[in-house]
């Protein structure tokens, strides 16, 4: 309850801004607590005492100004202001008694949704040249538990696959597909089974052989002259290289299917009515013969301004040509109210650039928001980019196998007579769980240090520790499935049944943020929160051994929404839940 009092009042304060009421730029640690006293309410805070300096106004009228811009809340029965300012709250049990009870067993567990939009999200993405790698696990994770919490809350969802399928290394791919296939056999497709190797073999081809080089060179010129014969040697090559994404995907249990790639190539037919576009508003210049775009206010550390590259001398498009193409279809054909992009933050100037100049080319609706949801590094235990001990990249395959066996050992250690086949399956769950849940659990615009150690410990914020939290709650319903609930009643007296139930009826609240965020580590932070508050209740209140059967089947509802709340929680993480582990 001390959270919702917090929440309320923190969008109070945010009106009180928007009013001009309190300066925009204050920061205010907001202090709730507990009365001694309940003939004061259940929750006071000095908020408005807090605020009488920076706003210019006596405490006691800031505290009816905060009340008037309070959000009405069924939890809260009464507010009044006392002393010199205090607020006190009274909280109304039954309304949040009722609101639990109305919970259990909705499909939604209560989530009122807000207006339903249309969210495009871009995530993955990956360049098909090469094989997926440890920077793509953070794009395709996080943007998949924001798309499965966006859609849990009713939005229009359209997945984006961008991947990256253009471009002029393709030719290099493209000779070397060809070279090894007039050699007959089986050898390209064997190769192609290792794009990273493949990769290497084609560069190294392009860099001894000047036949080769040249190859490649007309190559990319056919391919994007429309030649058929090219045409298809590429979808070949894209095909492949997908099938590994998916199979990556399927291993990590995200929601991406062939139907949502639309890649960079899709874009082509447009570029050059950008270019066209771009020119006719007057904004194109010529930089050693490429036509680039100048904005005032992006400029280099020396002041010089930086241009966004739209078409090389050559004649070649740019990255930053397809984003332009790719906001216009976004705006235009997907009608989209918000573009979400997960993309590494050491992209966010492109980004940046890249919205304002379709912002200002009128490329795009003005109530369409595009949103860059950066994240961070994902670093080794010496701090720096993660790498194989040689040094190379590390596959995403190899990782998630490396998980799987750790998992493995750690789960026959601690069950040494349970049988093979549950080994190997809850070996799966925990180790995808703890590559996912860890980088889930953390800021995405942080760094952070990827460590098994960490991950696969059953203490702290950590997957196992909330998968087996959910086996316990879960496991009390065992014993109990004789017991009929049908007309149970809901009854909050302990201290720590009312924690309990308030924790349980933020979690729409806590959706409704990680959505509008883009942040996941704040619905993992809120599943952490909510099984410690299941153990503190289960400590102090015996549920199938209560005293009356009143509290026994109150405590039993109370336990299913938590089981079924951490259940739907980790289910919009991504991460699959175990009956026993
Ligand atoms: N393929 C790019 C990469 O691997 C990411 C693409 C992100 N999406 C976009 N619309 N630019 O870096």
């Amino acid at each position: 309850m001390k959270e919702l009092i917090q929440s309320l009042l923190e969008q109070t304060l945010e009106s009180l801004k928007a009013q001009g009421i309190v300066p925009a730029d204050f920061e205010a640690r907001i202090q709730v607590d507990r009365t001694k006293d309940k003939s004061h309410g259940d929750l006071a805070t000095n908020l408005a005492m807090m605020l009488t300096k920076v706003a210019g106004k006596p405490p006691r009228e800031l505290a009816q100004l905060i009340i008037d811009n309070l959000p009405a809340s069924a939890q809260v029965a009464k507010v009044d202001i006392a002393g010199p300012g205090f607020i006190n709250f009274f909280i109304d049990e039954n309304a949040l008694a009722n609101q639990l009870k109305a919970a259990i067993g909705d499909a939604m567990l209560g989530v009122k949704a807000a207006a339903p939009q249309t969210v495009v999200v871009d995530y993955s993405s990956p360049n098909l040249a090469k094989e997926m790698h440890v920077g793509h696990l953070r794009s395709t994770i996080i943007g998949d538990s924001v798309v499965r919490a966006l859609e849990f809350l009713g939005n229009n969802v359209i997945r984006q696959n961008h991947v990256g399928d253009w471009g002029t290394q393709f030719g290099m791919l493209l000779a070397y597909m060809e070279e090894l296939r007039a050699q007959g056999g089986d050898k390209a497709n064997l190769e192609l089974s290792d794009l990273e190797s493949f990769y290497r073999a084609a560069k190294l081809r392009f860099d001894e052989s000047d036949a080769f080089a040249t190859r490649a060179r007309a190559l990319v010129v056919e391919l994007q002259s429309g030649d058929e014969y090219c045409n298809k040697l590429w979808r070949e090559f894209n095909d492949i290289s997908l099938s590994h994404c998916h199979d990556v995907y399927a291993r990590l249990g995200v929601s991406l299917t062939r139907k949502d790639v639309h890649g960079e190539s899709a874009y082509n037919a447009d570029l050059a009515q950008v270019v066209t576009d771009l020119d006719a508003k007057g904004l194109l210049a010529i930089s050693d013969g490429a036509k680039v775009v100048f904005q005032e206010e992006f400029r280099n550390k020396d002041g010089e301004p930086l241009p966004v590259i739209i078409q090389k001398a050559d004649g070649g498009f740019l990255y930053a040509t397809t984003d332009l193409a790719a906001m216009r279809y976004r705006s235009g054909t997907l009608n989209a109210d918000r573009v979400l992009y997960f993309v590494d933050l050491r992209q966010a100037l492109h980004f940046q650039q890249v919205f304002s100049l379709a912002r200002t080319a009128g490329f795009v609706r003005e109530n369409m928001t595009l949103e860059h949801m950066g994240f961070g590094t994902m670093n080794g235990e010496d701090g720096r980019p993660f790498k194989t001990r040689s040094g190379g990249v590390v596959k995403l395959v190899d990782l998630l196998d490396e998980a799987v066996e750790r998992a493995e050992q750690l789960v026959r250690s601690k069950n040494p007579d349970m049988d093979e086949a549950e080994v190997k399956e809850i070996a799966r769950v925990v180790g995808i769980a703890s590559v996912k849940y860890a980088d889930l659990s953390k800021n995405r615009s942080s760094d952070y240090i990827f460590s098994f150690e960490q991950m696969l410990s059953f203490e702290g914020n950590t997957a196992p520790y909330l998968l087996y939290a959910y086996t316990r709650v879960a496991g009390i319903f065992k014993k109990a499935d004789n017991i009929d609930l049908a007309n149970a009643e809901l009854v909050l007296e302990h201290d720590k049944e009312k924690e309990l139930g308030n924790k349980l009826a933020q979690f729409g609240e806590i959706l409704a943020r990680m959505v509008d965020k883009g942040q996941p580590h704040i619905l993992c932070g809120y599943l952490y929160e909510l099984a410690g508050a299941f153990s503190s209740f289960y400590e102090a209140c015996p549920v199938l051994s209560a005293d009356s059967d009143v509290a026994r089947n109150s405590r039993l509802l109370l336990s299913r929404l938590t089981a079924d709340t951490l259940k739907q929680g980790l289910s919009l993480l991504g991460i699959e839940t175990l009956e026993r582990m």
